[in-house]
């Protein structure tokens, strides 16, 4: 699907360059979408090969995640589309935002801020169980590519934001559904483990 520039001037892009972005990845720059609170756009930060796979693969995955229907979007922010900006095509995203309106942090953010709290822990348990259910093999899944939404009452809800489909591993999943079982555990494994970095390392103590 592709979004216009401007409603009032579909031709021209619509202009990022003067705004500030709200967050900055190694790959891409993050902008509220000027004309809806509730999306970002996502435009590559350099003109090369990895930015711009990754901007096609985002496309790619999350077109592909439709097919599984509407409860993969439960931890997934879906992508609505493309529009052309003056800082290149941009993907525009469902932006995840906390209960009192403020953009949500992502995971290692949150726990550098709060620790592992039990509510983060619940949260991602949460969030492994319902990968579970979904049978869904991420690729890789860091902290920073997961982002931590505050809801009402001070619990959280995690959604992933990029590396939905495990492209390396994807022809071995496909084998049987046992060998996929032990992939996506192996891939919670891994992911445990990186939160635990990520919080030990808040403690001083890695
Ligand atoms: N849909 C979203 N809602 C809220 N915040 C988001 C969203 N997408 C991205 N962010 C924030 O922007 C940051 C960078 O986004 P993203 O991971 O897409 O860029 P990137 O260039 O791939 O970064 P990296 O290489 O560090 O993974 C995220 O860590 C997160 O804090
Ligand atoms: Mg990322």
């Amino acid at each position: 699907m592709k979004i216009s520039g401007s409603p009032t001037s579909p031709e021209s892009p619509l202009a990022l360059s003067g705004r500030e972005p709200f967050a900055r990845g190694t790959k891409r720059h993050c902008y509220v979408h000027p004309d809806d609170p509730d999306l970002c756009v996502k435009v590559a930060v350099r003109d090369d090969a990895d930015c711009l796979r990754q901007q096609r693969w985002d496309l790619e995955d999350n077109r592909r995640l439709r097919a599984r229907g509407d409860s993969v979007f439960d931890c997934i922010p879906a992508i609505e589309g493309v529009v052309d900006t003056d800082l290149g095509r941009g993907i525009v995203m469902r932006l995840c935002r906390d209960h009192d309106g403020r953009i949500s942090r992502n995971l290692s953010q949150v726990i550098r801020e709060h620790g592992l709290t039990p509510s983060l822990v619940r949260a991602i348990d949460a969030l492994k169980r319902w990968l579970r259910k979904e049978r869904l093999l991420t690729m890789d899944t860091a902290p920073y590519n997961v982002v931590a939404v505050r809801l009402d009452g001070g619990d959280w809800k995690l959604m992933i934001i990029e590396g939905w489909e495990n492209r390396r591993y994807r022809w071995l999943a496909s084998l049987h559904p046992l060998v996929k079982d032990r992939l996506i555990a192996r891939q919670l494994r891994k992911f445990d483990r990186r939160v635990s970095c990520v919080a030990e390392a808040s403690q001083g103590i890695s």
